[in-house]
């Protein structure tokens, strides 16, 4: 029989209780505690969890031998201090993205997980969705042929927040994607930003990073927006292909399309002929999975087995030193910052 592993979870505002639901809905896990400095939060919790204490201080989830994993879903420039306090507790920790407010913070709580030999991990949650995980296997398996260009959206009207920009607490996904799919890291970035509703903290920010081969990556990452877009698109050589997270049944569109260049074509001027090739568009079935259960189970599995997770320090580590770029380039009139 499968021992129970014993969670406690730090912050239930917008987001904690989904990763509250997920953890209470698994066999082999027991949240035991949930804790928010906020009164009003932990009353909901209580209403709906009876068995599960509350508490609004993270050391008696600290301080309890029986909690095995420290779960960390509190605003991201709180990340850190809570994160180092769980692991150096010997607990395991699950972060939410992005994992902390520097490259520095990162390589801390790299090194104290290494050191106690626990698993920390990311909530880098599109890594576990579906659509991405197939859009992942058209572009590895050659379809599109050589990627030119990725384009990401991921605009809203909110949450606005105060202790982090869009860049920071929208583009982090992104980059995850981009690198997850292009099996790579940003090379260097050049970003835009636009402070419209609270001075220094930017609503808006468009982003442009460079990978390997010439692929750039950009996204436009807003909470000033009219419309909820969760939409990247990937221009191959041979195809290109739309992933729409709105669109839940079919998240992805494969468009045998593009422009070719004619036969005989040479690089001169008079010879320079285009064809626009208008093939037709697949929509895949993709089995639908809920990302932040997958997550959640393979944060268990990780903590049992002490398998390497998909999004592990490394990973936030690699996404924090991509935002630092980009904010860098944000401040210095959208220079291109290289990404070391
Ligand atoms: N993976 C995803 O798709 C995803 C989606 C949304 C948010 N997030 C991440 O989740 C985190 C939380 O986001 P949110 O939207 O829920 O924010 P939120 O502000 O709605 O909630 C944060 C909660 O943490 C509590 N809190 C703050 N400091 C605390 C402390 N020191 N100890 C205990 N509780 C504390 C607050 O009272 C609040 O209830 C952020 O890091 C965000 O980036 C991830």
């Amino acid at each position: 029989m499968t021992s129970i592993i014993t969670v406690g979870i730090i912050g239930v505002g917008r987001w904690g209780p989904n990763l509250l639901r997920n953890f209470a809905s698994m066999e082999q896990v027991s949240v035991k505690t949930v804790c928010d400095i906020d009164p009003g939060r932990l009353k909901i919790i209580q209403q709906r969890f009876p068995s599960i204490a509350i508490t609004h201080s993270p050391h008696d989830i600290f301080n309890d031998a029986s909690i095995a994993c420290v779960v960390i879903c509190t605003p991201v420039s709180t990340h850190f201090a809570l994160a180092e306090k769980a692991l150096l507790s010997g607990k395991h920790a699950f972060v939410e993205k992005p994992l902390a407010t520097s490259s520095d913070e990162c390589m801390r709580l790299i090194d104290a997980a290494q050191r106690q030999g626990k698993v920390l991990f990311v909530g880098h949650t599109f890594k576990y969705n579906a659509g991405i995980r197939a859009a992942k296997k058209y572009i590895e398996s050659g379809d599109l042929g050589d990627v030119y260009l990725i384009d990401a959206n991921r605009t809203n009207l909110g949450p606005v927040r105060y202790d982090t920009n869009a860049l920071w607490d929208l583009a982090s996904h992104d980059i995850s994607i981009f690198s997850y799919w292009l099996d790579g890291t940003p090379k260097a970035v050049s970003a835009h930003g636009g402070c419209y509703l609270n001075k220094n903290i930017e609503d808006v920010v468009y982003a442009t990073f460079l990978y390997e081969n010439g692929i750039i990556a950009h996204v436009h990452a807003s909470w000033l927006n009219p419309r909820k877009i969760r939409e990247i698109t990937v221009v191959g050589t041979k195809k290109m292909l739309v992933w729409n997270d709105m669109n839940l049944l079919e998240p992805i569109r494969l468009y045998n399309r593009g422009i070719d260049k004619d036969e005989g074509y040479q690089d001169t001027f008079e010879s320079f002929r285009l064809s626009i090739r208008e093939g037709e568009v697949l929509i895949p079935s993709i089995k639908l999975n809920e990302p932040l259960l997958a997550e959640c189970e393979h944060f268990i599995e990780c903590v049992r087995t002490g398998a390497r997770p998909l999004t592990d320090g490394e990973d936030g580590l690699m996404v924090v030193k991509a935002l630092e770029a980009a904010t860098r380039s944000l401040r210095h009139d959208s220079r291109l910052i290289p990404i070391l």
